[in-house]
């Protein structure tokens, strides 16, 4: 066996080892792919990671379906691995561990431009490629961006509001995360499409944590803290879901304007039901197959685009069943 074979098996072995020992301090799972099994370790052409900042949030295993899918066709060994819940620092920490393994290729969520960037940069200088996946960290080392031009998808919010009420309207808006760098452009695009609209107000903003319940007591804290408040807009996948838990139980008669964010079930059942006006559609399962594949090319030495955008759009109740672009996995139409 050739000792760059041998060299290469090493690296891995050890980056599983790692892997296991520490992720077992942080109580965190390991989600493998694939056993790391001796057949595997042959087969592979190269060793990706997927690095969510959160495991167990149906958006990211929607990413995780369309990479494991892509990563069979191209014999890539993947593995997903990130915080089981959001928190930055194991965020940070789990993209370290991939870069002290040695993998092959990073994909990964910029959330945070000032803290992801030195790390990008240290995974370049050894020689790994780093694709930035649903969350761009603009001006860092990463060679391209595959997922949602999130200012866009902001902007194209504030215009269905506009399009879908009349007269004087009071936003709360409910955030996945104050300081991720995609809410706050989804955040800006809202804010920049209704800024000339003198009917329209943001009465307020909370954070939701990207949970349902943190959704649901954003939604209730606005609702106690601005009593006229007529309009909700979500910016991240469980928010809509979470706004409407809210709604409910405030027992208002008021029929307050839900504008929500990707296509996961409940939220779908939600807009066919009436209790939500409008989605804001992502495309998580491209943006998996996607970045693996442009980590697959930037290996074989391609040169591509380094904004791969994978589209956005706004459906309401009467663009249901959706299409296949807009259809989540287990969606039927
Ligand atoms: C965002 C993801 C986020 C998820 C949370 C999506 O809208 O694009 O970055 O992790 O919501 O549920």
């Amino acid at each position: 066996m050739k000792w760059s074979k041998l060299f290469g098996m090493g690296a891995f072995l050890t980056f599983c080892v790692i892997s296991v020992l520490f992720l077992s301090v942080l109580g965190q799972d390991l989600v493998k792919i694939e056993s790391a099994s001796d057949e595997a370790v042959s087969t592979y052409q190269y060793h990706f990671v997927l690095v969510p900042e959160e495991l167990d949030n149906e958006y990211w295993q929607l990413v995780q379906k369309g990479a494991a899918d892509a990563a069979e066709v191209h014999r890539v060994y993947l593995e997903y691995l990130g915080p089981k819940q959001a928190d930055l620092d194991d965020h940070l920490k789990t993209i370290d561990m991939a870069i002290a393994g040695h993998v092959d290729g990073i994909m990964t969520q910029g959330l945070d431009a000032k803290r992801y960037k030195p790390l990008f940069q240290k995974a370049r200088e050894k020689g790994i490629d780093v694709v930035t996946v649903d969350t761009d960290a603009e001006g860092s080392k990463r060679q391209v961006y595959v997922g949602t031009d999130n200012y866009y998808s902001g902007f194209i919010a504030g215009q269905a509001l506009i399009a879908d009420t009349k007269g004087e309207q009071y936003v709360g808006i409910v955030t996945g995360r104050l300081d991720a760098i995609h809410q706050k452009l989804r955040v800006k695009g809202f804010r920049d499409a209704v800024s000339g609209e003198k009917r329209i107000h943001i009465a307020g903003i909370e954070e939701s944590a990207i949970t349902k319940s943190g959704a649901s007591g954003a939604a209730y804290k606005l609702l106690n803290d601005h009593t006229q408040l007529t309009a909700f807009y979500g910016t991240s996948a469980l928010d809509g879901v979470g706004i409407i838990q809210a709604t409910e139980q405030y027992h208002s008669s008021k029929d307050v304007y839900v504008l929500a964010f990707d296509t996961l079930p409940d939220t779908i059942q939600a807009l066919d039901d009436g209790k939500i006006d409008a989605v804001v559609v992502q495309h998580p399962y491209e943006m998996g197959y996607q970045a693996v594949e442009s980590l697959v090319r930037l290996q074989q030495g391609d040169k591509q685009e380094p904004l791969q955008y994978t589209g956005t759009s706004v459906i309401r109740r009467g663009d249901l069943p959706l299409h296949q672009m807009e259809r989540p996995q287990g969606v039927q139409p």
